[in-house]
């Protein structure tokens, strides 16, 4: 073992999930740091569960090697459970009995030892701010209430590595928060955290960042860096009168691959910013648009996913095409 794997919590190689003749997580390789954050993003059916759940020694890989707490990911699977907490997407409270009864539920599950169990239910009260929850039936909690019960539950035993999948999914944008407000405190313990998520403000939040499509890595890194380094187009906001009218004109001049409209204005994805600035500032004076303000702005993480996403599909499509 090389010394700087003790440094991790993940660790996968060429991983790789078939279901029968469907790769659904084809030949994945990345690290997960001890205490980090680790945000899993991409659409619906890209193969986040399926990693997940090979990560948590719940389903066998078909190919690939990797590691989870410095336990193997095929033959430990035992030791992985032990070390790691859960909150599948579907989590599973259970509805009529209260709050103290799921923890207490959950505790046996994972076999906290006795003189331990108050002590643990406590904490979890207190980190999940439940106290005024505690002895309510759990069915007639809100969503954001049920989510936090389930992450305490989850890490009753104190795991060093978390797994959420979809944790904040369907809950208002101020539970979100306080979500994530626990992310953090369990981060600042040493935690580490893998989550997937939809939502791109929680991907900003995440320290570093893995983006999967049709079971493939497309990108990996900080969110600064995939703004920044992977994007290879520019954008531009562009501000004026009647803007729908307007996406017509812009899409004619040279460079400009893509427009839509972004809150009152447009954002328009261009080869280079610079030259497709002038080129779109001086056709729409030319034809006459009031007020119009164009400037080249760092692209967001949702442009970004879209832009490599749509890249990954352009490189596909020549190959679909041949097989038809
Ligand atoms: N047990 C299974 N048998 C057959 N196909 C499966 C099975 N589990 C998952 N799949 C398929 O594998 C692909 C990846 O599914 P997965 O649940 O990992 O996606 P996901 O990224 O978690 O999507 P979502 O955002 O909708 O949760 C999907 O096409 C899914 O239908
Ligand atoms: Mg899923």
């Amino acid at each position: 073992m090389d010394a700087r794997d003790t440094d991790k919590a993940v660790a996968v190689r060429d991983l790789e999930r078939r279901f029968g003749s469907f790769v659904a997580v084809n030949h994945v390789s990345f690290d997960v740091m001890k205490g980090e954050i680790f945000g899993f993003l991409g659409p619906n059916g890209a193969g986040k569960s399926t990693t997940i759940r090979m990560l948590c020694g719940i389903l066998a890989p078909t190919a690939g090697t990797g590691t989870v707490a410095g336990f193997d990911i095929r033959d430990q699977t035992e030791q992985i459970k032990s070390h790691i907490g859960y909150m599948s997407q579907k989590f599973s409270l259970y509805e009529d009995l209260t709050v103290e009864e799921n923890i207490d539920f959950y505790s046996g599950i994972y076999r906290i030892p006795p003189d331990k169990k108050r002590e643990r239910k406590e904490w979890v009260i207190e980190m999940a701010g439940l106290h005024e929850h505690r002895r309510l039936r759990t069915g007639i909690l809100s969503g954001g209430w049920k989510q936090r019960l389930a992450l305490g539950c989850a890490i009753l035993h104190e795991p060093p590595i978390v797994f959420l999948d979809e944790p904040t999914s369907g809950v208002d944008p101020l539970s979100r928060r306080q979500f994530w407000d626990l992310i953090y405190e369990l981060s600042g313990r040493g935690v580490t955290v893998f989550v997937t998520t939809h939502y791109m403000d929680e991907a900003e939040y995440c320290d570093r960042l893995g983006l999967i499509y049709r079971g493939e890595l497309i990108a990996l890194g900080t969110p600064g860096a995939l703004k920044t380094e992977l994007m290879r187009e520019d954008v531009l906001s562009v501000l004026c009168e009647h803007p729908q009218d307007a996406m017509p004109e812009i899409e004619q001049v040279a460079g400009v691959k893509e427009v839509a409209l972004f809150g009152r204005g447009l954002h328009a994805v261009v080869e280079d910013g610079a030259s497709a600035a002038v080129g779109v500032r001086s056709r729409l004076v030319e034809r006459g648009y009031q007020a119009v303000q164009v400037e080249q702005i760092a692209p967001s993480l949702e442009d970004v996913f879209v832009s490599l996403i749509e890249a990954r599909d352009r490189l596909e499509q020549p190959q679909r095409e041949v097989r038809r």
